[in-house]
Protein backbone atom coordinates (compact mmCIF):
# COMPACT_ATOMS: atom_id res chain seq x y z
CA UNK A 1 0.00 0.00 0.00
CA UNK A 2 1.13 3.45 -0.66
CA UNK A 3 2.47 6.02 2.08
CA UNK A 4 -0.33 8.08 0.70
CA UNK A 5 -3.00 6.00 1.48
CA UNK A 6 -3.91 6.10 4.63
CA UNK A 7 -6.40 3.49 6.39
CA UNK A 8 -9.09 4.93 8.80
CA UNK A 9 -8.82 2.86 12.11
CA UNK A 10 -10.88 0.90 13.67
CA UNK A 11 -13.35 -0.19 11.32
CA UNK A 12 -16.90 -1.21 12.63
CA UNK A 13 -18.72 -4.33 11.77
CA UNK A 14 -22.34 -3.45 11.87
CA UNK A 15 -25.47 -6.08 12.60
CA UNK A 16 -28.51 -4.95 10.38
CA UNK A 17 -32.24 -6.45 10.60
CA UNK A 18 -34.32 -7.06 7.74
CA UNK A 19 -37.21 -5.12 8.11
CA UNK A 20 -39.36 -6.51 4.63
CA UNK A 21 -38.95 -8.58 1.71
CA UNK A 22 -39.29 -7.33 -1.80
CA UNK A 23 -41.49 -8.94 -4.27
CA UNK A 24 -40.91 -9.02 -8.12
CA UNK A 25 -41.73 -11.38 -10.69
CA UNK A 26 -38.02 -11.20 -11.06
CA UNK A 27 -35.83 -14.34 -9.88
CA UNK A 28 -33.08 -14.71 -12.19
CA UNK A 29 -32.88 -11.34 -14.50
CA UNK A 30 -34.43 -8.14 -13.51
CA UNK A 31 -33.54 -4.38 -15.26
CA UNK A 32 -30.57 -2.59 -14.22
CA UNK A 33 -32.73 -0.29 -12.65
CA UNK A 34 -36.20 0.71 -11.91
CA UNK A 35 -38.78 0.97 -14.69
CA UNK A 36 -41.39 2.91 -13.89
CA UNK A 37 -44.16 1.58 -16.44
CA UNK A 38 -43.13 -1.80 -15.55
CA UNK A 39 -45.95 -4.22 -15.79
CA UNK A 40 -46.37 -6.27 -12.67
CA UNK A 41 -46.65 -7.03 -9.20
CA UNK A 42 -44.33 -4.72 -7.57
CA UNK A 43 -44.55 -4.57 -3.58
CA UNK A 44 -42.38 -4.24 0.02
CA UNK A 45 -43.61 -6.68 2.66
CA UNK A 46 -43.26 -4.99 5.49
CA UNK A 47 -42.65 -6.92 8.93
CA UNK A 48 -45.19 -6.45 11.53
CA UNK A 49 -43.31 -5.14 14.31
CA UNK A 50 -41.86 -2.50 11.70
CA UNK A 51 -45.73 -1.36 10.13
CA UNK A 52 -46.33 1.86 12.79
CA UNK A 53 -43.58 3.40 10.64
CA UNK A 54 -45.09 3.37 7.80
CA UNK A 55 -47.57 6.07 9.45
CA UNK A 56 -48.07 9.15 6.91
CA UNK A 57 -45.57 7.48 4.00
CA UNK A 58 -48.93 7.52 1.59
CA UNK A 59 -47.87 11.34 1.76
CA UNK A 60 -44.74 11.20 -0.19
CA UNK A 61 -45.52 10.08 -3.89
CA UNK A 62 -41.56 8.68 -4.49
CA UNK A 63 -39.55 6.34 -1.63
CA UNK A 64 -35.96 5.82 -1.52
CA UNK A 65 -35.70 1.89 -1.03
CA UNK A 66 -32.15 0.53 0.63
CA UNK A 67 -31.76 -2.79 0.32
CA UNK A 68 -29.50 -6.32 0.51
CA UNK A 69 -28.77 -7.40 -2.70
CA UNK A 70 -28.73 -11.10 -0.80
CA UNK A 71 -27.75 -13.35 -4.53
CA UNK A 72 -24.49 -11.73 -6.16
CA UNK A 73 -22.35 -14.40 -7.39
CA UNK A 74 -19.46 -12.36 -9.21
CA UNK A 75 -16.13 -12.37 -7.06
CA UNK A 76 -15.97 -8.59 -5.47
CA UNK A 77 -13.14 -6.20 -7.17
CA UNK A 78 -12.70 -2.92 -6.85
CA UNK A 79 -13.37 -1.99 -10.49
CA UNK A 80 -16.20 -3.15 -12.40
CA UNK A 81 -17.48 -2.74 -16.02
CA UNK A 82 -21.20 -2.11 -16.20
CA UNK A 83 -22.85 -5.08 -18.70
CA UNK A 84 -23.98 -2.18 -21.36
CA UNK A 85 -20.70 -0.29 -20.91
CA UNK A 86 -18.85 -1.77 -23.55
CA UNK A 87 -15.78 -3.16 -21.36
CA UNK A 88 -14.95 0.13 -20.09
CA UNK A 89 -13.96 -0.36 -16.16
CA UNK A 90 -14.74 1.84 -13.35
CA UNK A 91 -14.06 1.77 -9.75
CA UNK A 92 -16.92 0.44 -7.66
CA UNK A 93 -18.53 3.09 -6.47
CA UNK A 94 -18.33 5.35 -9.40
CA UNK A 95 -20.73 2.40 -10.41
CA UNK A 96 -24.42 1.31 -9.73
CA UNK A 97 -22.71 -2.48 -9.80
CA UNK A 98 -25.34 -5.08 -7.75
CA UNK A 99 -21.69 -6.64 -6.64
CA UNK A 100 -19.76 -4.13 -4.02
CA UNK A 101 -18.18 -4.61 -0.81
CA UNK A 102 -21.56 -4.10 1.21
CA UNK A 103 -23.88 -5.42 -1.22
CA UNK A 104 -26.54 -2.34 -0.65
CA UNK A 105 -28.61 -1.29 -3.48
CA UNK A 106 -31.39 1.84 -3.96
CA UNK A 107 -33.89 1.92 -6.22
CA UNK A 108 -36.50 5.02 -6.01
CA UNK A 109 -39.86 4.14 -6.68
CA UNK A 110 -43.58 5.17 -6.88
CA UNK A 111 -46.09 4.61 -4.04
CA UNK A 112 -49.10 3.22 -5.84
CA UNK A 113 -50.76 2.07 -2.33
CA UNK A 114 -49.89 1.31 1.28
CA UNK A 115 -52.84 -1.20 2.51
CA UNK A 116 -51.57 -2.86 5.91
CA UNK A 117 -48.13 -4.13 5.89
CA UNK A 118 -47.82 -4.03 1.94
CA UNK A 119 -46.19 -1.05 -0.05
CA UNK A 120 -47.54 -1.29 -3.42
CA UNK A 121 -45.38 0.11 -5.69
CA UNK A 122 -43.85 0.83 -9.64
CA UNK A 123 -41.58 -1.34 -11.12
CA UNK A 124 -38.52 -2.38 -9.20
CA UNK A 125 -35.22 -3.89 -10.50
CA UNK A 126 -34.72 -6.49 -7.51
CA UNK A 127 -34.94 -10.10 -7.09
CA UNK A 128 -38.32 -11.14 -5.71
CA UNK A 129 -36.94 -12.79 -1.73
CA UNK A 130 -34.68 -9.64 -1.36
CA UNK A 131 -34.38 -8.25 1.85
CA UNK A 132 -35.21 -4.51 2.65
CA UNK A 133 -32.95 -2.82 4.71
CA UNK A 134 -34.89 0.73 4.74
CA UNK A 135 -36.96 2.88 3.44
CA UNK A 136 -37.07 6.47 3.08
CA UNK A 137 -39.31 9.41 1.47
CA UNK A 138 -37.84 10.72 -1.77
CA UNK A 139 -38.50 14.62 -1.07
CA UNK A 140 -39.35 17.10 -3.91
CA UNK A 141 -36.07 19.88 -3.70
CA UNK A 142 -34.49 17.91 -1.03
CA UNK A 143 -33.85 14.79 -3.30
CA UNK A 144 -33.21 16.61 -6.63
CA UNK A 145 -30.55 18.27 -8.06
CA UNK A 146 -30.59 20.27 -11.00
CA UNK A 147 -27.21 20.02 -11.96
CA UNK A 148 -26.56 16.59 -11.99
CA UNK A 149 -24.84 15.13 -14.42
CA UNK A 150 -23.99 11.26 -15.92
CA UNK A 151 -20.37 11.87 -14.48
CA UNK A 152 -17.89 8.93 -16.73
CA UNK A 153 -21.02 8.13 -19.10
CA UNK A 154 -20.64 11.55 -20.52
CA UNK A 155 -17.09 10.56 -21.99
CA UNK A 156 -18.41 7.48 -23.99
CA UNK A 157 -19.93 7.45 -27.42
CA UNK A 158 -23.42 7.38 -28.17
CA UNK A 159 -24.12 7.78 -24.53
CA UNK A 160 -28.21 8.66 -26.07
CA UNK A 161 -28.14 4.69 -26.32
CA UNK A 162 -26.13 3.46 -23.26
CA UNK A 163 -28.68 5.48 -21.42
CA UNK A 164 -31.76 3.67 -22.86
CA UNK A 165 -29.77 0.46 -21.70
CA UNK A 166 -28.72 1.45 -18.24
CA UNK A 167 -32.50 2.99 -18.33
CA UNK A 168 -34.09 -0.27 -19.29
CA UNK A 169 -35.79 1.57 -21.77
CA UNK A 170 -36.57 -0.92 -24.75
CA UNK A 171 -35.63 -0.05 -28.08
CA UNK A 172 -35.05 -1.85 -31.89
CA UNK A 173 -31.42 -0.73 -32.45
C1 LIG B 1 -27.42 -2.68 -11.43
S1 LIG B 1 -28.21 -3.20 -9.91
C2 LIG B 1 -28.89 -1.66 -9.40
C3 LIG B 1 -29.56 -1.79 -8.06
C4 LIG B 1 -30.03 -0.46 -7.49
N1 LIG B 1 -31.02 0.19 -8.31
C5 LIG B 1 -28.87 0.47 -7.25
O1 LIG B 1 -28.60 1.33 -8.07
O2 LIG B 1 -28.21 0.33 -6.20
C6 LIG B 1 -29.63 -4.06 -10.47
C7 LIG B 1 -29.27 -5.46 -10.84
O3 LIG B 1 -28.97 -6.18 -9.66
C8 LIG B 1 -29.28 -7.55 -9.81
N2 LIG B 1 -30.04 -7.95 -8.62
C9 LIG B 1 -31.23 -7.47 -8.21
N3 LIG B 1 -31.60 -8.04 -7.05
C10 LIG B 1 -30.63 -8.92 -6.72
C11 LIG B 1 -30.43 -9.83 -5.63
N4 LIG B 1 -31.30 -9.92 -4.65
N5 LIG B 1 -29.29 -10.58 -5.62
C12 LIG B 1 -28.39 -10.47 -6.62
N6 LIG B 1 -28.51 -9.63 -7.68
C13 LIG B 1 -29.62 -8.86 -7.73
C14 LIG B 1 -30.09 -7.68 -11.10
O4 LIG B 1 -29.25 -8.27 -12.06
C15 LIG B 1 -30.40 -6.24 -11.51
O5 LIG B 1 -30.36 -6.08 -12.91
Amino acid sequence: MSDKIKPTEGIMCFEMNQIGVIRTPYTENAPYQPVEEDEGDFRIVIEPQYTDGLYKLDSFRYIYVIYYIHHVKKEQSMTVSPPWADGVKVGVFASRSPVRPNHIGISIVRIKSIINNEILTSGLDAFDGTPVLDIKPYIKDLDVKSDANYGWIEEMEGQEHLLLHIKSIPHDY
